[in-house]
């Protein structure tokens, strides 16, 4: 088990990530929240910092419990704060640090280097610079620009480095990390999908015992994950609700719950199609489609688990991105507040909260998906947002909206899926547009729907590029839509990146 104490870094979830993927389990904590006890950690990292060490409201953290007694890894800030206030001195560089360096210098012998070779190339990020190395320290590396590129202190094991071995830009960055951890600090790299499913589900065994659970089921990746794990815990004991808003595509509802039954959960489906799309009805502001959404959610979720009773617990899907977010640097998120508020919340959400997956990153959901067996089509499916395709629909929603935009995004994904690119493409959809336009069908004018087509790749949604979808295969699409979904006459491509754009159109 390995601490990461964050100040704050754009990449230390990276840090993490790159760590998991040695096999050794790893925790985030913000420096000024450390854990207590530190006698499960075999080794800790402090990560980078958008801070200067020499700024007053700098990150100050008391390391007098790790440093000496753990083995240690600063990075970036990191290495800059064990050298400010150790008989070091850091001070603004002349030159702008930032971007790719190659190492001119590395220390002959030394452990931490193994396997990497001179003018291997590192990722730099920061403005100060380490002038003079703290007391007892032994420089390991240099670039052309950085004399302090790495240094280790004497008769500890305590290892600096200035650069991100976390980076992609830093070619053997995962080699240092593995010399690091492996070889020098000896942590076991024990950490699998299925060491992981035995451990938590021993754990959920114990904790949850005899309990009831209820779990709210989207089709998305998470909730199923989640599901699957606590039905091996605890069995029929686990309740899980799967509600159709009426804004799923085609046939979903159906098809999903089938598997869902399909693969032994204890599930029941509750359509409450009619109920969502009367409470939308007029509505075409999209924040007001959101919170619209979200409240009927809660009262049919409710109203569902009203109808089990002795129910202890709520299951969800949080993964570790969410959890880090709320106990970041930066402070407690909003949805952490929201207990002050206990008195006005629906009685599911006073249940106590199980969370299985998050320790894990979306990535490592996927792979525990599918140690557990689960369909690598359901694991692999395209992000779907809560709303639905409600927010695919520009303007107000009518049953009939719904029926075109479902009848087109079907013949899109299906027709991706048939062409071999719907695992190349991160997201996919289709947006129903509030606008008619012309056009001639046989000897006739029409005056029909026009509806987008979006395809965008990205690795977490906060970046997107559109991707170049085969021209042949757009031409395809757009006449099978126009040919057979009856109301639309136009099929538009959206070329948009985001920024400046978004994903979806509201
Ligand atoms: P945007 O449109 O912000 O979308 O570029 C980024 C990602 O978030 C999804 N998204 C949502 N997911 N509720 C959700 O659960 C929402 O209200 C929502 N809005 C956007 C979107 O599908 C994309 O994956």
């Amino acid at each position: 088990n390995v601490l990461i104490l964050d100040f704050g870094s754009q990449y230390t979830q990276l840090v993490a990530r790159r760590v998991r993927e040695l096999n050794i389990f790893c925790e985030i904590f913000p420096y000024n929240n450390p854990p207590a006890d530190l006698s499960s950690y075999k080794a800790v990292i402090l990560s980078g910092s958008p801070f200067s060490v020499r700024a007053e409201d700098a990150p100050h953290p008391d390391l007098s419990q790790i440093r000496g007694k753990l083995p240690l890894l600063a990075v970036c800030y990191g290495a800059q704060y064990l050298a400010h206030f150790n008989g070091g001195e850091v001070a603004p560089s002349n030159i702008r640090e930032y971007g790719r360096a190659n190492l001119a210098y590395i220390k002959e012998g030394e452990p931490f280097f193994e396997g990497v070779n001179l003018n291997s190339q590192v990722w730099m990020s920061h403005s100060d610079t380490i002038k003079k190395l703290p007391d007892g320290a032994v420089r390991l590396a240099s670039t052309k620009d950085v004399e302090n590129a790495a240094y280790k202190i004497e008769g500890e094991i305590t290892y600096a480095i200035q650069y991100h071995p976390e980076v992609y830009h830093s070619s053997d960055g995962k080699q240092m990390l593995e010399n690091f951890l492996v070889k020098i600090a000896q942590v076991p790299q024990n950490f699998t999908p299925n060491s992981f499913v035995e451990d938590i589900v021993e754990e959920l065994r114990v904790r949850l015992g005899n309990d009831k659970v209820v779990l709210g089921l989207s089709g998305g990746v998470d909730s199923t994950v989640a599901a699957v794990l606590l039905n091996r815990a605890i069995g029929s004991n686990l309740y899980c609700i799967f509600v159709n808003n009426g804004l799923l595509r085609k046939d979903e509802f159906q098809n999903v719950l089938h598997q869902y039954k399909d693969m032994g959960l204890n599930v029941k489906g509750v359509d409450a199609s009619d109920r969502f799309l009367s409470q939308l009805a007029g509505i075409d502001d999209p924040e007001t489609k959101r919170k619209t959404i979200g409240r009927v959610f809660i009262e049919v979720f409710d109203d569902e688990a009203h109808q089990i009773t002795d129910v202890k617990w709520l299951a969800q899907g949080t993964i570790y991105p969410d959890v880090i977010e709320s106990v970041s640097v930066k402070g407690p998120s909003a949805t952490i507040k929201s207990h002050h508020n206990v008195g006005g919340l629906p009685d599911f959400m006073k249940l106590q909260v199980v969370e299985p997956l998050r320790m894990l990153f979306k990535d490592e959901v996927r792979r525990v998906g599918a140690t557990l067996g689960i369909d690598p089509e359901l694991l692999g499916r395209h992000p779907f947002p809560g709303p639905g395709l409600s927010i695919r629909i520009l303007g107000d929603i009518t049953p009939e909206k719904v029926r075109i935009l479902q009848e087109v995004d079907h013949i899109f994904i299906q027709g991706l899926k048939d062409h071999g690119l719907y695992d190349k493409v991160w997201q996919a959809g289709a947006i129903l547009l509030p606008v008619n336009s012309v056009g001639v069908m046989g000897d006739e004018r029409t005056y029909e729907k026009v509806v987008a087509l979006r395809a965008v790749e990205s690795t977490d949604g906060m970046t997107a590029d559109w991707v170049h979808l085969p021209y042949d295969f757009l031409m395809k699409i757009s006449n099978e839509i126009i040919n057979k979904v009856k109301g639309v006459n136009r099929v538009v491509y959206d070329i948009s990146s985001k920024p400046p754009a978004t994903i979806e159109w509201e």
